[in-house]
C-alpha cells in the first residue's frame, strides 16, 4: 500500500475511534461510544465520558490492529485530536498517543479535530483539492472554512453565532420526543414528512455574512409545537422534522453555495456528524450542481466522530514532512482552527 500506515486517536467527545491507514486506504476503523451512558442526560456528561475512554482505550487499540492486521512495531507515526473538545476526555487519547509513539519509537502529531472531519474524506474521494471550502457541521461547531491546502493552516469564513447545527437538531429532538442524540430521528421521522409543510425561519440568511444562527430555528419549533399542544391538537411529528430539517440544509447550503462563490473556489467538502444528515447531503447535491461547484461528502460513517479520521490526517501530515509535535503535546479544549 502507498503511504505512511498512521495509528489515529480520537477521544474529543463521546467516541473512542482507532483508526490504522496505509497513505489514503483504510485499513481499520474501530469505534466504542459512550452514548449510551450520556443518553438519560440529554447531552454528553464530560466526566462520563473521559472514564468510558479509558475503559475504551486499549480495547478498541487491540480491535484496530487485529482489523487492520498490523503489529504496532509497524506503524510509521502516532497522530492524536489535540483539540477543540472535552478536555478530559482529549487528556485521556492525547495520553494513549504519547504511550505509543514513546513506547514504540515513533514521531507523534497533534492534529486538528476539525481538520480531520474535512481530511477524512481523502480515504473516500483521493486528494483533496486545494483550495477548498469545507462546510464543517457537528454537535459543538458550524463553520465554514477556506482550506488552503489539507495539512494548512484555515481560515474560518464563518461560523454560528450561537447554537451549532448539530445542537439544534438535538434539541428539537428533545421538543419532539425523541432520543439523544436527535439528529438520526428526526432525519427518520422527516422521511414520512412534508418539508414545506410549516414555514420555520431561516436566520441571518440575507445578511450578507457567512455566519449562522440556529438558536431562533430552535425555539420556533419548541413555540409551535407548544401551541400546538395547548390548542389540544396532535403534533405532527414527521412535518415538524422535515420543515425543521429543510430549513436547516437551505441555510447550511446556500451560504456554502456563497463561500465558494465569493473565494472564487470550485470545490466544496462536507464534514462533521450532521453532514450524514440525508437532506443536507441532497440538497447540498442539487445546489452545488446548479453553481457548477465540486461536491465531496464522505460516507455518513465517516462523518460522524472516528479514528480514521485523525489517522487520515496524520498521514497527509507526514506525507507533506511536517515536523511532529513533541511528547508534552498538551490537550487543548479550545484548539482554533
Ligand atoms: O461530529 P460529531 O459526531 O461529534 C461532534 O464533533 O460534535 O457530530 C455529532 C452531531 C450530533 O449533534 C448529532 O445529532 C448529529 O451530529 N448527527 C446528525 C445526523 N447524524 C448525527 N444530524 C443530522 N442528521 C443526521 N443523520
Ligand atoms: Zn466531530
Amino acid at each position: 500500500a502507498g503511504g505512511p500506515l498512521v495509528l489515529g486517536i480520537e477521544t474529543s467527545c463521546d467516541e473512542t475511534g482507532v483508526g490504522i491507514v496505509a497513505g489514503r486506504e483504510l485499513l481499520a476503523d474501530e469505534v466504542a461510544s459512550s452514548m449510551d451512558q450520556h443518553a438519560r442526560f440529554g447531552g454528553v456528561v464530560p466526566e462520563v465520558a473521559s472514564r468510558a475512554h479509558l475503559e475504551a482505550m486499549v480495547p478498541v487499540l487491540d480491535g484496530a490492529f487485529a482489523k487492520a492486521g498490523v503489529r504496532p512495531s509497524d506503524i510509521d507515526a502516532v497522530a492524536v485530536t489535540a483539540g477543540p473538545g472535552l478536555a478530559g476526555a482529549l487528556m485521556v487519547g492525547v495520553a494513549a498517543a504519547k504511550a505509543y509513539a514513546y513506547a514504540l519509537g515513533k514521531p507523534l502529531y497533534g492534529v486538528n479535530h476539525l481538520a480531520a472531519h474535512v481530511a477524512v474524506d481523502q480515504l473516500e474521494h483521493g486528494p483533496l483539492p486545494a483550495p477548498c471550502v469545507a462546510l464543517l457541521v457537528s454537535g459543538g461547531h458550524s463553520s465554514l472554512l477556506l482550506v488552503p491546502d489539507v495539512t494548512g493552516e484555515m481560515t474560518s469564513l464563518g461560523s454560528t453565532i450561537d447554537d451549532a447545527a448539530g445542537e439544534a437538531y438535538d434539541k428539537v429532538a428533545r421538543v419532539l420526543g425523541m432520543p439523544f442524540p436527535g439528529g438520526p430521528p428526526i432525519d427518520r421521522a422527516a422521511k414520512e414528512g412534508a418539508a414545506d409543510a410549516i414555514r420555520f425561519p431561516r436566520a441571518k440568511l440575507h445578511d450578507g455574512t457567512l455566519d449562522f444562527s440556529f438558536a431562533g430555528l430552535k425555539t420556533a419549533v419548541a413555540r409551535w409545537v407548544e401551541a400546538r399542544g395547548d390548542a389540544g391538537e396532535p403534533v405532527p411529528v414527521a412535518d415538524v422534522a422535515a420543515s425543521f430539517q429543510e430549513a436547516v440544509a437551505d441555510v447550511l447550503t446556500r451560504k456554502a453555495v456563497s463561500a465558494c462563490r465569493e473565494h472564487g473556489v470550485t470545490d466544496l467538502v462536507i464534514g462533521g456528524g450532521v453532514a450524514a444528515n440525508s437532506r443536507l447531503r441532497a440538497l447540498a447535491a442539487e445546489r452545488c450542481a446548479s453553481a457548477g461547484i465540486r461536491l465531496r461528502v464522505p460516507r455518513p460513517g465517516l462523518c460522524t466522530d472516528n479514528g480514521a479520521m485523525v489517522a487520515a490526517l496524520g498521514a497527509s501530515i507526514v506525507a507533506a514532512g511536517r515536523p511532529p509535535s513533541s511528547l508534552a503535546l498538551p490537550a487543548d479544549s479550545s484548539l482554533p482552527v
